[in-house]
């Protein structure tokens, strides 16, 4: 097989770019080490960033997402009791924070890939990457994990197979330079059948750890608590969690949160994680593979597509004109704004935690920087502004 750009992982980096390639007329392959139902089913990302919207829609995929998305023109911090709006809508000159899940995001990539009769090879195994610093590097793998082994031939790679993937683990040692912080706390998310408690997101700091109320439709909502990333999900019964979600996002007006039945819940750990550079040879790394960011700024998802947006406009003007500029600086184009977004999700972060070494000094000063940002309108701004994303460019 041969393809000019051979795409490893269909999450919504490989997804998106396959289709932005499609549309510049580069056609590519997709293998993906889950099958589609596991990837369509997997419960991520909520948030989408403007650019990430607009990008959908120029590129034809966002018609369901402006039909079922969920708009909202602020976000709330909660602290001490009390809710406070930033209002990222006037604060951004017109910006929204669009509420519209990863799955639904790889239900419509996947659904404009096969109608414009692109390929994606679901569910392969053992997958190598060959010949990268040539002008043919290859990709193994096997399908349905077990058959015999085959072969792509391409003239780029994108490795946008997610933290754990083999893209980033083929690049040599002595190039990679790996920066990474792991927190000592995870998040412990939950679907509801229920309705929404409030219009908004909100966003708690309470002493007895973060808390995270968001939506996903009218009947279903997705809240998360901060727990010990080695806590068993096991130990974590449905009453447990009801009483801590009551605790942390009580407040002293009368506000009620709506309960329902749990359909799913799980655990997950947080780290910052970005690797330098995003390039070797003709392996470009997108999204995940490159780059973590904990999930309180909701970034990952976001940063992802602005990476795929950028690796497509070096490959559009490399089968264009030949020139190569472009895709030589996507790694320092890239990182500039991957670390801005690791900044943001790091502030946040630190910002809504419990940190369990925290002395009261550190608290006091946690609740300080919560008072500043939501009663100062060039701190709420600088917020709002990264929140629903700086420009892609940036
Ligand atoms: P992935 O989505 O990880 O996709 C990689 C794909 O590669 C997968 O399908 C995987 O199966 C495949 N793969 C792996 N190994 C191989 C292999 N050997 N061969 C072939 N394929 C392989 N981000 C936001 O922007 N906003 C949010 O609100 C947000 N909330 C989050 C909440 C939670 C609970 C979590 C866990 C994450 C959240 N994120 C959020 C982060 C976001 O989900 C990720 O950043 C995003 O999925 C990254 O996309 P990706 O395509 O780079 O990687
Ligand atoms: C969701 C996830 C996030 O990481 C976040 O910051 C906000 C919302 C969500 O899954 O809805």
């Amino acid at each position: 097989m041969h393809t000019q750009v051979g795409i490893i992982g269909a999450g919504p980096a490989g997804l998106m770019l396959a289709h932005l390639l499609h549309l510049q007329g580069i056609e590519s392959i997709i293998i993906e080490s889950r099958t589609r139902s596991q990837i369509e089913g997997t419960i991520r990302a909520g948030v989408l960033e403007q650019g990430t919207v607009d990008l959908m829609n120029e590129a034809g995929v966002g018609e369901r997402m402006m039909r079922e998305g969920h708009f909202h023109q602020g976000i709330e911090l909660r602290f001490n009791g009390k809710g406070h709006r930033i209002n990222i809508h006037e604060l951004t000159g017109g910006k929204n924070v669009t509420v519209y899940a990863q799955h639904e995001v790889i239900k419509d990539l996947v659904a404009a890939r096969l109608k414009a009769g692109g390929e994606i090879i679901f569910n392969v195994g053992d997958v190598s990457l060959h010949d990268l610093d040539t002008s043919v590097p290859k990709i193994r793998f096997r399908k349905d994990k077990s058959g015999e082994l085959q072969e792509i031939t391409c003239d780029f790679i994108a490795g946008c197979d997610g933290f754990h993937g083999p893209s980033r683990a083929s690049i040599p040692g002595s190039i990679l330079k790996e920066y990474q912080k792991v927190y000592p706390f995870g998040w412990l998310g939950i679907l509801i059948e229920a309705p929404p408690s409030a219009p908004e997101l909100i966003y708690a700091n309470h002493e007895r750890g973060f808390a995270l109320l968001s939506t996903r439709s009218p009947e279903i909502q997705r809240l998360y608590i901060q727990v010990d990333p080695g806590d068993d999900i096991a130990s974590w019964s449905d009453d447990r969690i009801w009483t801590e979600l009551h605790a942390r996002l009580e407040t002293n007006d009368g506000w009620k949160l709506i309960e329902g039945p749990i359909i799913q819940k799980g655990i997950i750990g947080m780290r910052s994680f970005v690797c330098h550079p995003m390039q070797y040879g003709r392996l470009f790394l997108a999204g995940d593979a490159a780059h973590i960011v904990p999930p309180t700024g909701a970034k990952g998802l976001n940063l992802a597509i602005a990476d795929v947006r950028v690796l497509e406009r070096g490959l559009a003007v490399f089968y264009t004109s030949g020139q190569t500029e472009q895709l030589e600086s996507y790694s320092a184009t890239c990182l500039r704004r991957v670390w801005k977004a690791e900044r943001f999700s790091w502030y946040m972060t630190s910002m809504l935690h419990r940190h369990y070494d925290h002395t009261a000094f550190e608290h006091r000063l946690q609740l300080a920087e919560l008072d500043y940002v939501t009663s100062s309108r060039a701190a709420s701004t600088s917020l709002a502004e990264n929140y629903v994303g700086l420009p892609m460019e940036w």
